[in-house]
């Protein structure tokens, strides 16, 4: 049982939770003053030992709450000064909360133990519920926070976060995170924590391309396969906060949920918001534990299919916007010899869209480049043995279209202000009904009327002028919620009404992925930048918190167009094929030879892709450290696994030290295989311990090895 409540009567202070999963315990209680108080996240340990520290905590008349500093939810009121969970505002002025628990139960939701603790405030009707849902194979929990009003006036919430993850005491905190920009996310950081706040934040409308919600924290000394790391990853796709706080007592702890900035929610009598999830976990085997249980909680629990991914094609790089029916056959023949099993058309093919001022809105297929309709390629496309897929941008409209000359008040505005662009696009207020109709409308046709298995939905800007007209003023600062709301509610009608169809998340490429939006997206685009040897570095950062499946990488020309590098085919190819493969260069600028070469990439991909895709990733050596950058994926039972290793650039002769593998049966052999090189047989042990030579040679080398089960 994950879950047990020791209690010795009826609920009161001495109350002891006690969640259990197979590598760790969590351990809070009720203490006398009747404050939820946290007292261990980590190892397992016998939780109803722990009782005995369930009592409130002071250092002086000026601190004299500390135990709220571990708080497993804080409610603001009385003598507390950190990170709220919930500030409310109650109708007759009132901001001070006095939460009590009045209920613990513990009970099922889709499979899963719940806890579920209900509080309501001693004076106002207000109920709050804070939900724990264990996994324990993957020791994460999964918390969200809810709120109804029970009482006959608003009540606004001003700041309502889903969790907080109070930290085990630690002589120094380290704190990982990832930072970046357009065309170079997901880069790694980590710092240490002293006294203060260390805040992750979007306040951009979306997840953003700066950072990203998730974190993990551990004592500076855990790496990729040993040591504890406590980590979190939120799933909310609009405006979101982390923070990490360290007081001056020592006690840590991160909490995070929808951002409080410029945000407020109204609740009406009857009313109740619900926050959205902030998943936790702690992984006793370091960096990579984490990442592996995060990926297969992906994987198991928040993706919405557990199809493989498909080689695609996308011809964004290729043409641009001079996207013509002619152009793109020419290409979709080139990928079908290739052996590519999805041809996806980018941004150019609707309205007057013939560059990035005009046209977005008008979502009809555009005559002069398609002649015969979108269906004519799509017959052709589909004739060469792939499926279509095709992009949009719904949530935006250029000045210049007919959509926006049509309703210049459909667009997030403030009156009297100007309207900022950016990309030369507005905003579309898709709170407004009719605008999500519009958009629900178009889709509709566009997918009931063609032969379409995948949608690239794109987000190119981010939000300015937070304005919705028409709404009252006390209710203005609701956009920010109520966009994700109608954002997520318009996907959940499209998959429901398309179920065959496959969704990518994009936002100028990888700023809006997130555990919210990979509910609905079956993959990502993680970055623009698809240039081989950046994108390692990125997709290394991606995949501290992000499965490799959903992680969408194409093969593009080289010199790449954005930084002039160039780089072999198979480096090219072997940096793909670490995640979700894609081919997104000028196919009819490659060889004969560039398209054979391709074509033995794209098949052996298509056999090691349920490794890659569905098996256990293992980050063996990275950039960060060394010239080296070596990622490894095992199946299930251990009898099958591939290996990418990448060098960036030899120096003075010097040698790489063998390359040691890891998830290996150490008493198993297994035969190890490279292209054009004799197969070696090893025992797992003698692989993961002593490791494998590697022959990379120059600079920009790569290999891909085959390690499989000899016997
Ligand atoms: C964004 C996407 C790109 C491409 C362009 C099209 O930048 O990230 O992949 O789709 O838009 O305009």
């Amino acid at each position: 049982m994950p879950v047990t409540i020791h209690k010795d009567g009826p609920l009161c202070g001495g109350t002891l939770v006690d969640i259990r999963t197979d590598h760790m315990s969590y351990v809070f209680g009720i203490n006398e003053r009747g404050v939820l108080q946290h007292l261990h996240w980590g190892l397992p340990v016998a939780g109803r030992e722990l009782g005995d520290r369930l009592r409130p905590l002071r250092y002086s008349s000026f601190d004299a709450e500390l135990e709220r500093e571990m708080e497993e939810y804080t409610f603001w009121g009385g003598a507390f000064y950190g990170e709220p969970g919930l500030k409310v505002r109650f109708a007759d002025g009132v901001r001070d909360l006095r939460m009590k628990v009045t209920d613990v139960l513990v009970d099922a939701d889709r499979g899963r133990d719940r806890l579920v603790l209900t509080l309501k405030d001693e004076h106002y009707d207000l109920t709050v519920r804070l939900f724990y849902r264990v996994f324990p194979e993957l020791d994460l929990i999964e918390r969200h926070a809810e709120a109804v009003n029970g009482g006959s006036d608003d009540i606004v919430l001003e700041q309502f976060l889903s969790a907080a993850w109070p930290l085990p005491a630690c002589a120094k905190y380290r704190f990982t995170h990832v930072a970046g920009r357009w065309a170079g996310e997901y880069q790694l950081r980590e710092t240490f924590l002293s006294e203060g706040k260390k805040v992750l934040e979007s306040r951009g409308g979306f997840t953003g391309p700066h950072t990203n919600p998730w974190f993990a924290v551990d004592d500076g000394r855990a790496d990729e396969s040993s040591g504890g790391v406590w980590f979190g990853a939120l799933g909310w796709s609009g405006n979101w906060k982390i923070v990490a706080e360290l007081s001056s007592f020592g006690h840590a702890r991160v909490s995070g949920g929808i951002n409080d900035f410029d945000s407020e929610w109204r609740l009406r009598p009857g009313e109740s918001f619900t926050t959205p999830v902030f998943t936790g976990g702690f992984s006793p085997a370091g960096f990579g534990g984490m990442s592996r249980s995060l990926h297969r909680y992906q994987r198991d629990e928040v993706l919405p299919s557990r199809s493989l991914r498909k080689v695609l094609y996308n011809s964004w790089e290729a043409t641009y916007f001079d996207v013509h029916a002619q152009g793109q056959i020419e290409l979709a023949r080139i990928a079908a010899k290739m052996g590519v099993e999805r041809f996806v058309v980018d941004d150019g093919w609707f309205g007057a869209r013939n560059h990035d001022r005009a046209g977005l809105g008008d979502w009809t297929v555009n005559p002069a480049k398609f002649p015969d309709g979108l269906g004519a390629l799509i017959a052709e496309v589909k004739a060469l043995g792939m499926d279509f897929g095709i992009w949009v941008e719904p949530e935006a409209v250029n000045p210049d279209s007919d959509l926006y000359r049509r309703h210049p008040d459909w667009v997030y505005h403030f009156p009297n202000r100007p309207r900022t662009e950016l990309r030369n696009q507005l905003l579309l207020n898709i709170t407004k009904p009719e605008v999500k109709q519009y958009i629900l409308d178009f889709m509709c046709r566009l997918l009931g009327e063609h032969d379409i298995s995948f949608i690239k939905w794109d987000m190119n800007r981010t939000f300015t002028e937070p304005g919705l007209a028409g709404v009252p003023v006390e209710q203005q600062k609701e956009i920010w919620i109520r966009h994700v709301q109608s954002l997520y509610a318009i996907w959940a009608e499209l998959r429901a009404k398309f179920p065959h169809v496959e969704f990518e998340t994009c936002a100028g490429g990888g700023a809006r992925i997130d555990l919210g939006m990979l509910r609905y997206a079956d993959q990502s685009w993680p970055s623009d930048n698809t240039d081989a040897f950046d994108r390692l570095r990125i997709q290394e950062g991606f995949s501290y918190a992000y499965h490799p499946r959903i992680m969408m990488c194409w093969v593009t020309d080289s010199p790449h167009g954005m930084n002039g590098r160039s780089l072999p085919l198979s480096f090219r190819f072997h940096s793909a094929m670490t995640g979700a493969l894609g081919i997104g260069g000028n196919l009819k600028a490659w060889t004969e030879e560039e398209i054979r070469e391709a074509a033995a990439h794209i098949a052996t991909y298509k056999e090691i892709r349920p490794l890659v895709q569905d098996g256990s990733q293992y980050r063996l050596s990275s950039f960060r450290h060394s010239p080296l950058m070596a990622v490894q994926y095992v199946n299930a039972d251990r009898t099958d696994s591939v290996v990418f290793a990448f060098r960036h650039a030899q120096q003075f002769g010097g040698r790489l030290p063998a390359l040691r593998l890891a998830g290996l049966d150490e008493h198993k052999k297994y035969e190890v295989s490279a292209s054009g090189e004799s197969p070696v047989i090893m025992h797992g042990g003698t692989l993961m311990n002593a490791g494998v030579p590697l022959s990379l040679r120059g600079d920009f080398d790569s290999v891909l090895l085959r390690v499989r089960a000899a016997e």
